[in-house]
């Protein structure tokens, strides 16, 4: 099944044989990390820029490595190391970059619907490393690959997602694959963290122990204060008292379980640091996965011909550089 979609903006809207392709095309490419020589030709030619306006290792890196790893050019950019420092707009940016006619850009942008708000106006491929607090499409499908290989299935399994859900795009990329893949979802957390509109998409608890019991997955969430503009609890103590998970927590969950965290850690703040060190932990393979999620979408998307695409009708009016991400999401909800 060709994936048929010009860039990866949201895990939102994409079906569950979409979900599946992508997860099968990235167990496909886990070989090639695996060998001496890491390198396949497939992406010879092309040329991958990643932009990204907010700190990160994991994800920069992984893209990096796997642009690489099949042989495409890759630039990286951080805003704190562009002409952003000078006061362009992430749109000037953007069309300066999209007239060196790179095949495909990642961006990672603070703003909800800055991805999709590059699409509408470049003609190379988007695809979303984050924004803000709406989606972060490659992690949650390299938490789906990393689910399905330690427990063979995700369908009929019960994922708890613990910690600061209102500020997480991990959080809502993962709802969205994890339920059009089968499993059932619970979002665990404080009441103030936990956004109303999720709680008719999953069960919802401020109690951690219910929140884990029997479950098969767990998966704690960064507290993101960098995006928390007032106190949503009364203390890091108070937060790490109700909410951080400990081996004593634990053992109220399925004795498989299996423990995963987007990473950077907390630690002792949502994971204690033996629960995130310990037997139960899938975090490295987290890691490991974003390699080939990574190698995935960069295989379907860079590897489309530029010729055969155009930026799509603005559906957000006139080019100004003021991404709205309300707007945007609604854009794209629409457009479905
Ligand atoms: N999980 C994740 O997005 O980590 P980075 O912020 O380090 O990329």
């Amino acid at each position: 099944m060709p994936f048929p979609h010009r860039h990866l903006l949201g895990l939102d809207g994409l079906g569950r044989e979409e979900l599946t392709f992508l997860l099968d095309t990235a167990a496909s490419f886990k070989e090639i990390s695996e060998r001496d020589i890491k390198k396949v030709p497939t992406l010879r030619g092309k040329t991958v820029i990643s932009l990204f306006y907010e700190a990160s290792t994991r994800t920069r890196v992984s893209f990096e490595i796997a642009a690489k790893r099949m042989s495409a050019d890759f630039v990286s950019l951080t805003a704190a190391s562009s002409s952003a420092t000078k006061g362009e707009t992430l749109l000037d940016t953007a069309r300066n970059l999209g007239a060196m006619r790179p095949d495909a850009l990642i961006l990672r942008h603070p703003a909800s619907g800055a991805a999709q708000f590059l699409a509408t106006r470049l003609d190379c491929a988007v695809i979303n490393a984050g924004d803000g607090a709406h989606e972060h499409p490659t992690q949650a499908l390299l938490d789906a690959l990393t689910i399905r290989e330690r427990k063979g299935r995700l369908e009929g399994l019960t994922v708890a997602i613990v910690g600061d859900v209102l500020h997480s795009r991990v959080a809502r990329s993962n709802l969205f694959a994890l339920q059009q893949l089968g499993a059932t979802v619970r979002l665990v957390g404080p009441p103030t963290l936990l956004p109303p509109e999720l709680r008719d998409w999953a069960e919802c608890t401020s109690d951690l122990r219910a929140g884990v019991r029997d479950a098969d997955v767990v998966m704690m969430l960064r507290l993101q204060l960098e995006r928390q503009g007032k106190h949503f609890f009364p203390s890091l103590d108070e937060y790490a008292r109700y909410f951080c998970l400990t081996q004593a927590v634990l053992a109220g969950a399925k004795p498989d379980v299996i423990i995963m965290h987007p990473g950077p850690l907390n630690r002792g703040v949502e994971i204690a640091s033996d629960v995130a060190d310990g037997r139960y932990s899938v975090i490295m393979d987290q890691v490991t996965n974003g390699i080939a999620v990574r190698m995935a979408i960069l295989y379907l998307l860079a590897s489309q011909p530029r010729s055969a695409v155009a930026p799509a009708a603005d559906p957000l009016g006139p080019a100004t550089d003021t991404p709205s991400a309300v707007a945007a999401v609604r854009a794209r909800r629409r457009s479905r």
